[in-house]
């Protein structure tokens, strides 16, 4: 096919539409660009919360609720009057459990009344034990559904409800007010969020100047590599696991606000707690213990853990800071 362009030359057709796409991408380069950018960040928006749905299915167990209630009744002193303390085996989803609670929460400087955050609560049993132990108002966020609901159901049975509230939401974009807390902390939770730098720069954003802001995560340690063990704790595989150096850390803490006060490597405390956990596994399974949160193949992904650890691959870390 022949066609007559404005110019008056001929051109055959094939000819003709290149000079089109030419003339097309030239005129309409800026709203393409935009176009390419939208479709972009839809992208990636969806690869989030695609990613958000597979982790809060990794965590999300059906009937834990029944299941832990029914499990901390037999092994309860008074089994219709829980307290808070007899959860402690399940309700603290992190290396150390209650004892690295106890040590991590008093470097907060926490005092009664004040409003402190608890980011990734999980079940709550860290809300709740700052709550009990502090008189604090407590406000818990999560990304999955279920440990939310059994962390109300469960300060309900203990008697703390009127203290914690727990809101179902990603971290990285929390339904608070900006300077709304007087404290913050966050316990095994960033190794499932990719944008650490965004996770630092919201918890900075809902604290007020001057803030106590405490992290207790899982980090990567110098031998992380491709042979890192899976199932983990906190992930089946490496599209939800997100170890970063401490290096890294205190670099992202810093450029969100942060001064960092204290930095302390908990490497040898886990094993310690580890070695002893497995003593004590040996002579058969506690009614109420983490395995409830983790599912039938709790003993892979502890003893995954444990190797990486062992390996310097990953481990545990404190981070103490303070909002500029
Ligand atoms: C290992 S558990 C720790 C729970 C609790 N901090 C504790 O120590 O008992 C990790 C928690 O992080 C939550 N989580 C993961 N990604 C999150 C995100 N982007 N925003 C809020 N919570 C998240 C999970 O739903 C899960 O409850």
């Amino acid at each position: 096919m022949l066609l007559y362009v404005p110019a008056g030359c001929l051109i055959d057709g094939d000819t003709f539409l290149s000079f089109l796409s030419v003339e097309i991408l030239v005129r309409y380069r800026a709203c393409f660009a935009l176009w390419l950018a939208m479709s972009k960040t839809s992208e990636r928006k969806t690869n989030t919360v695609s990613r958000d749905h597979s982790i809060a299915a990794h965590y999300s167990k059906g009937q834990l609720f029944e299941t832990i209630l029914a499990a901390a009744r037999q092994a309860a002193a008074d089994p219709m009057r829980l307290r808070q303390a007899d959860l402690a085996p399940v309700d603290e989803f992190h290396i150390g459990g209650l004892v690295a609670t106890e040590r991590f929460i008093p470097q907060l400087g926490l005092q009664k009344e004040q409003r402190v955050l608890d980011v990734g609560s999980g079940i709550g049993g860290t809300a709740r034990y700052v709550a009990a132990k502090y008189g604090c108002r407590v406000a818990g966020v999560d990304l999955t559904p279920e440990f939310c609901q059994v962390a109300r159901d469960l300060a309900k049975e203990v008697g703390l409800s009127e203290q914690v509230e727990f809101h179902v939401g990603t971290a990285l974009a929390m339904p608070f007010g900006d300077a709304s807390f007087d404290a913050a902390f966050t316990l095994h939770v960033a190794m499932n969020i990719e944008d650490k730098g965004a996770l630092y720069r919201e918890i900075a954003r809902v604290l007020k100047p001057g803030s106590c802001f405490a992290v207790y995560d899982v980090l990567a340690g110098p031998e992380l590599g491709a042979e890192f063990l899976f199932p983990v704790p906190w992930s089946t595989q490496a599209e939800t696991s997100f170890l970063v150096s401490i290096e890294a850390m205190r670099a992202m803490l810093t450029a969100a606000g942060f001064d960092i006060e204290l930095v302390s490597d908990r490497r040898d405390f886990a094993l310690e707690f580890f070695e002893a956990l497995h003593e004590k596994a040996s002579q058969g399974l506690p009614q109420l213990g983490m395995h409830l949160l983790m599912g039938e193949d709790f003993a892979s992904k502890v003893g995954n853990m444990v190797e990486n650890i062992r390996q310097h691959r990953c481990g545990p870390w404190e981070l103490i800071c303070r909002r500029k």
